[in-house]
């Protein structure tokens, strides 16, 4: 099993008749999942995709990576929100944050158009001089500005660098089956595509093609993490409450934000980690947050960060709980030397693991924001693997939905996030938002 939850650190903030309380309806949002009859029951696709995945496509995303790595230096992912947090999350992960930095056989792999900042785009464009530069654009409707934007830029850097016939067997599309501008322009170019299920929504789909071509490229296992998603599966869909870690979860956090505590902090030891909590920052907060409902989800890395929000988690306002990862095996070892002149008075951790520092900096600061008032979900996993990685993305996938039904919100829809697009199209003189650029022009007068 690649995952525990430990109680012990958020106990002594919630009641047992609180989880048998809240353990029905645990069940009943469970039973939603299962029985496919919750709102937004279009998209489940991922609770079976570990098991049901499209084999034929699953070995073309192999093939196809294959040719990626031996043609280029840079590897370009073009998406933004749920079609490329899950893949950077997954490769810095598994492999490293500083990935591009190691000495490897395997592509550089940057992410583009997932802001519109143009010094983000130049620096990007000036790292790619020079260099052999292969792209994938990912986006499930095909329409989104951000990458459809970048992905002209780098088509356009691609067709004169290499010409437009070689520049197809360099381009990558993953979108829609058959419907979209991005589909029927890549068709009609003759790219090489892949499937963004119609019932997988972009914050779930990591384990499609819109996460596993970029991991693969990466020299990741996607064999293995999928195998990892699948244990999660059996595991998770077969518990009782008592013994499901996954609905325990799903439980406490709701108990919590029933008690008041509405901001829920993911903290982890290891920078590693970090886009895999900005990866679950969009899971959580796109799908709980609606309606006037749900927590927001923050995250912080530590110790780093126990020097700056440390203080406000100890000492702030007493409206947070965290959920604290605990990776329980370190990709490396590394032993703190010793220093006979002793003059930083550092040698009570002579010959101490490092890794072990790391870990009773946890427990030091499970125990000082416990005591502060803060309770303290802890998710013991077990390492950096490509299977514990799949196991992860399922068990808060899982939770994530049971957790938004419990809320009595649709886990799948996020109606927000089109006002903004809604605004940007109108003062940027999109045809058919003339009234709306009148309305705020008026505004801004
Ligand atoms: O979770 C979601 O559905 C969103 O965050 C999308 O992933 C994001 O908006 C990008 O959309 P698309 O893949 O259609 O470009």
């Amino acid at each position: 099993m690649a995952i525990t939850l430990n109680t012990k650190f958020v106990n002594d903030f919630i009641r047992d008749d609180e989880i048998k309380g809240i353990a029905p309806a645990v069940s009943a949002a469970y039973n939603l999942v299962k029985n496919r009859n919750g709102l937004g029951s279009d998209f489940l696709g991922w609770v079976d995709l570990p098991e049901n995945y499209d084999k034929e496509e699953f070995k073309r995303i192999k093939d196809a990576a294959e040719r990626i790595k031996k043609m280029c230096d840079i590897f370009v992912v073009i998406g933004i929100g749920g079609s490329y947090l899950g893949a950077r999350a997954a490769i810095e992960f598994i492999k490293s944050p500083l990935y591009n930095n190691l000495k490897k056989d395997t592509p550089d792999v940057y992410f583009a158009g997932n802001n519109i900042s143009t010094s983000a785009l130049t620096d990007l464009l000036s790292i790619c001089e020079g260099k052999d530069i292969c792209i994938n654009v990912v986006s499930k409707s095909g329409t989104t500005t951000e990458p459809a934007v970048a992905f002209r830029i780098f088509r356009e850097l691609l067709e004169k660098k290499y010409g437009a016939d070689e520049s197809k067997k360099r381009i990558f599309a993953t979108t829609d089956k058959a419907k979209g501008t991005l589909k029927h322009f890549s068709d009609e170019m003759g790219y090489e595509t892949f499937v963004v299920p119609d019932d997988i929504g972009g914050r779930y789909s990591v384990l499609t093609a819109v996460g596993l071509l970029p991991i693969a490229v990466a020299g990741c296992d996607i064999d293995s993490m999928m195998a990892g998603a699948a244990e999660a599966r059996s595991k998770y869909l077969s518990d009782s409450f008592e013994t499901n870690d996954c609905f325990k979860y799903a439980a406490l956090r709701n108990i919590l934000y029933r008690k008041g505590k509405v901001t829920e902090i993911m903290a982890a030891y290891e920078p590693a980690a970090a886009l895999f909590c900005e990866w679950w920052k969009q899971l959580y907060g796109e799908s709980e947050g609606k309606d006037g409902k749900g927590i927001f989800p923050a995250s912080v890395i530590f110790s780093t960060d126990l020097h700056s929000l440390g203080q406000t988690i100890q000492d702030g306002v007493r409206n947070v709980f965290e959920t604290v990862l605990n990776i329980k095996k370190s990709s490396d070892t590394f032993i703190i030397p010793d220093d006979k002149a002793n003059i930083d008075g550092l040698n009570f951790l002579s010959g101490k693991e490092l890794h072990y520092v790391n870990q009773t900096a946890m427990l030091g600061t499970l125990f000082a924001h416990t005591d502060g008032g803060v309770p303290n979900i802890v998710i013991e996993i077990a390492d950096r693997s490509e299977y514990s990685f799949g196991y992860m993305v399922y068990f808060f996938e899982l939770a994530c939905a049971i957790s938004g039904y419990l809320m009595g919100v649709n886990p799948f829809n996020q109606p927000g996030v089109e006002s903004y697009k809604k605004n940007m199209f109108a003062l940027l003189g999109k045809a058919g938002y003339e009234d709306r650029k009148a309305e705020l022009e008026a505004r801004m007068n």
